[in-house]
């Protein structure tokens, strides 16, 4: 099991600023996909290199590239959307599946409305986004639905994680690596993250 908790001082801030009620969408937005940036440089610190053959102006060399391995971002719908262009920074011609998941309001367990994801999951890494880990139901579905089509070099990343939710998706899925950017209190009645954040999706998107 592998599960990194970030203590870089520019992610705790721009989560502070994330987490401020009166952090408007605009913001909001940026933050989220900056903290996806900073995070995906250290989830990506293990990618495989190949070495190619270059002429600099001064002679002939053998450098490092990153190796035609696959990668595929895969955010869980809507609120992983957010961290996508982040990621994209980093690694522009990584796959990009979907996974459409929302919690039902009474049971706050997830339910599935959409699944793409890229052909040869079985030969790519796969970096699934959320900036949420709250009961770990949604994570934990997702995998299973990447495990299903053939997926196992599997990350996951969330900006924020509740001590529930880390504890179902690690011993659901031992065998992939987990990025949070900062592990809360736990979480309310309603299974919101507490201090959290709110409700990411409709923070994201505007749509309360
Ligand atoms: C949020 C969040 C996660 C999920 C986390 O999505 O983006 O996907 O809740 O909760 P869990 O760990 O308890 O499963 P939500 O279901 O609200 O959908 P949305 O992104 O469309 O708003
Ligand atoms: N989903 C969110 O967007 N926020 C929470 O705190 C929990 C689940």
């Amino acid at each position: 099991m592998s599960v990194t908790i970030f203590e870089h001082p520019l992610i705790k801030h721009k989560i502070t600023l994330l987490r401020d009620i009166n952090t408007g969408t605009r913001d909001f937005r940026t933050l989220i996909e900056e903290i996806a940036t900073l995070m995906g440089y250290e989830a990506l610190r293990d990618l495989p290199l190949e070495y190619v053959e270059l002429d600099t102006p001064i002679c002939r060399t053998v450098q490092p590239v990153v190796s035609g391995k696959k990668l595929a971002i895969v955010p869980i719908l809507r609120a992983g959307l957010g961290m996508v262009n982040g990621i994209l920074a980093l690694v522009p011609s990584a796959r990009v599946g979907h996974i459409g998941l929302y919690r039902d309001e009474v049971t706050h367990e997830p339910c599935e409305y959409y699944c793409k994801l890229p052909e040869n999951l079985e030969k790519r890494t796969i970096i699934v986004l959320d900036p949420m880990l709250a009961t770990g139901g949604s994570a934990v579905d997702a995998v299973n639905l990447i495990k299903k089509r053939g997926g196992s070099s599997i990350k996951f990343m969330s900006i924020i994680a509740a001590p529930e939710g880390l504890k179902r998706l690690s011993e659901a899925h031992p065998d992939i690596m987990i990025y949070c950017g900062h592990l809360d209190e736990g979480l309310n009645e309603n299974c919101y993250i507490v201090p959290g954040l709110g409700d990411a999706g409709d923070r994201i998107f505007g749509t309360k």
